[in-house]
């Protein structure tokens, strides 16, 4: 799957970029399904807005029982201060999450495909598990931003070991809000944890390390089909899109089973039981 050259850049920089990994039939495919999975939510039956610096967030239901099965989430946003909907319901959903991986008919397929299971084996990744999906939709005008993080806050192992897979599904580029990353940031420590005690969440402070500056950070403007692999420590972020345009992605988060799940994390194996591999 991946050359040494690759495998030692992925090793050097914490991220590795490879074009064209999905082909465009079926990156459509994903894309048609995700609207289409917006388009039989109905906000009747729950909703939950999600904003990565929104502490609310943290008590809501509906994200916590989201780990399990497929819900979409609106952007912070989506609506205004009389509480109707500023642009169409397709236009203001921030995420679908966080179970495609198992669940759907469309999305599971594809993240248990034999060219990723090569991929994370090639990353380092021996016993794999499949632990988060989410269809990011980064709206035209109301976009949120996503402030710089690593994913191993989130989704934390002994000795870190996630590592996150994300697919382009529309052009991205920095007009739409693309990812910006550090490029050999997964040297530095672990700044944060996102806490889970029982139906609390909140984020403790690790390491007082700055983030990147503007200077350190480079944008990965990459067509539809490309695959971005991100390790846990590397840090990154996405600007709000303020452009016309959306710019969808399908993030998929593995860890290696040999490390161990942190018990605090926010999403917990169902009655123990560990998730499969690809
Ligand atoms: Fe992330």
């Amino acid at each position: 799957m991946l050359n040494p050259q690759q495998k030692q850049r992925y090793l050097d920089e914490g991220f590795l970029v490879l074009p064209g990994f999905v082909p465009r039939a079926q990156v459509t495919a994903l894309r048609d399904r995700a609207w289409a999975i917006v388009e039989a939510f109905d906000p009747a039956a729950g909703s939950g807005i999600f904003a990565t610096d929104d502490a609310s967030r943290a008590a809501d239901a509906w994200f916590l029982g989201s780990a399990r099965t497929v819900r979409c989430f609106f952007e912070a946003e989506a609506f205004d201060a009389s509480g109707h909907l500023r642009q169409p319901k397709a236009l203001s959903i921030n995420k679908i999450g966080h179970a495609l991986h198992e669940l759907d008919p469309v999305y599971a397929p594809f993240s248990h495909s034999a060219e990723l299971a090569a991929l994370a084996a090639d990353l380092g990744l021996v016993a794999p598990q499949l632990w988060q999906s989410t269809v990011v939709f980064k709206p035209p005008r109301i976009g949120g931003e996503v402030r710089w993080h690593q994913d191993a806050t989130f989704l934390h192992t002994e000795p870190i070991t996630v590592t996150g897979f994300w697919l382009a599904l529309e052009d991205a580029d920095v007009h739409n809000g693309c990812l910006w990353v550090e490029p050999g940031g997964h040297r530095g420590p672990l700044r944060e944890r996102y806490l889970r005690d029982g139906d609390a969440l909140r984020m403790a402070p690790l390491n007082a390390a700055p983030w990147p500056t503007p200077h350190q950070a480079v944008p990965l403007e990459v067509p539809a089909g490309t695959l971005v692999c991100l390790h846990g420590l590397l840090p990154h972020h996405s600007a709000p899109n303020r452009s016309a345009v959306s710019r969808v992605a399908y993030t998929l988060h593995a860890a290696d089973g040999r490390s161990r799940w942190s018990p605090d994390n926010w999403l917990q194996p169902d009655d123990g039981a560990l998730p499969a591999g690809f």
